[in-house]
């Protein structure tokens, strides 16, 4: 197994407590509120911590933890927590500016404005998760979806996403390219958008989206098993949106204690490496899907990236060569169903300890412990089979 890039950033190996731009990012008002939104979600339940003992050993660390999101919910993704919370803060605005008086999430969680919330569309991009956190959001709280998927989504995430009752609208070029058709849309037929991702001018969405994934990395501290903190921690990267959630709640919480963050990207998709290699965001056009279709984007989220710029100590990318004999390895020696895009941090660990030079320059040692985002499960279950049968 081995890396394709690798870009370190010569950061001091010590951090400072958190920074306002990462802290801020997601202010903590914003973290506790959609950790007590989701909390009350009728089929809400914390997704496990799991210890990778075997894989610890081989890639000569101490523990290796794995947050297996494969049990989030039955969206079997992280991503459950972001869309479906950002339609529910949305529906809560409009619905305070349609009715005068202040709403609650409450009150969109129980539908009491079914009138309100059956006039409005809510719209996305996705490559699979997002959108269907989305559409599982929209169909709870009463409101119509639409979603944008790009020619070369499969079936199987198009079938999942219908599965919740949205319409899908499938076109022409990549993510990044169904994105903009998303927002067009939107405007011309006055639906709102809720992305995961953020541009010029729009930000606040994506923020909810972000405040949802950070219930994920605040289970992960609920139940680490050790009395030191993580001193690693590996993220898969899409846009950068769930990468910038842990690292705003996770220096937050542990400050100058916050673990080493090192970034794992497609090597096909590898926006944040080059972003963080030019020292401004940089577009990838992508031309050759990943396997790992939730980490196939080429455009940095704008409100990720000055998270990102300030945290992340390293980018690696990898090929897609060892996502399947991973996703294998875990179905075998651990029963943990790991979709293609949540065994990238994992693929990232085991490059890297494979090659002395970058696990020396990562700091990874006999005393090292990693955390693990286990993004997703079997998101789409056909390609999983053909990957791990
Ligand atoms: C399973 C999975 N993991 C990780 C990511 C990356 O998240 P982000 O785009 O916020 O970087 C995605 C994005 O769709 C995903 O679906």
């Amino acid at each position: 197994m081995f890396l394709q890039q690798h870009h370190h950033l010569d950061r001091s190996p010590s951090k400072t407590a958190c920074p306002a731009v990462v802290r801020d990012a997601v202010p903590a008002s914003m973290r506790r509120r959609a950790a007590a939104a989701i909390a009350d979600w009728p089929d809400h339940r914390p997704t496990p911590l799991r210890s990778l003992a075997g894989l610890a050993d081989e890639s000569g660390v101490e523990s290796v933890q794995y947050k297996d999101e494969s049990l989030r919910s039955e969206l079997a993704s992280f991503k459950a927590l972001g869309g479906a919370y950002a339609v529910q803060c949305l529906l809560r605005d409009r619905f305070e500016d349609a009715t005068g008086s202040p709403v609650t999430l409450e009150d969109v969680e129980r539908i009491r404005h079914p009138d309100l919330a059956a006039a409005i569309t809510v719209v996305t991009a996705t490559d699979g998760n997002h959108g269907r956190s989305v559409a599982w959001g929209a169909q709870r709280f009463g409101c119509g979806c639409v979603i944008h998927m790009h020619e070369r989504v499969s079936v199987g995430r198009q079938t999942a996403v219908e599965a919740f009752g949205a319409t899908v609208r499938r076109v022409p070029g990549n993510y990044d390219d169904s994105v903009r058709a998303a927002a067009r849309d939107a405007d011309l037929n006055g639906w709102l958008v809720v992305s995961d991702t953020s541009w010029p001018g729009y930000e606040d969405v994506p923020r909810s989206v972000m405040a949802g994934y950070t219930v994920m990395s605040s289970e992960a501290m609920d139940q680490w098993p050790l009395d030191a903190p993580p001193t690693h921690v590996f993220l898969q990267g899409g846009c950068g949106g769930m990468a910038a959630a842990v690292c705003v709640d996770l220096w937050s919480r542990l400050g100058t204690a916050t673990p080493r963050f090192v970034i794992v990207e497609p090597a096909s998709a590898a926006c944040l490496h080059d972003s963080a290699f030019a020292g401004a965001p940089r577009a990838v056009d992508i031309t050759t899907e990943s396997i790992m279709a939730g980490l196939s984007c080429g455009e940095v989220s704008l409100i990720a990236w000055p998270v990102i710029d300030a945290a992340v100590d390293d980018f690696l990318t990898i090929g897609d060569e060892s996502i399947g004999p991973l996703m294998r390895r875990l179905a075998r020696e651990s029963s943990i169903v790991a979709g293609e895009s949540a065994v990238a941090g994992l693929a990232g660990l085991m490059a890297a300890a494979a090659d002395p030079g970058v696990a020396r320059r990562l700091g990874l040692s006999p005393a090292s412990r990693v955390l693990l985002f286990g993004t997703e499960g079997a998101t789409d279950p056909e390609v999983y089979r053909r990957l791990v049968e």
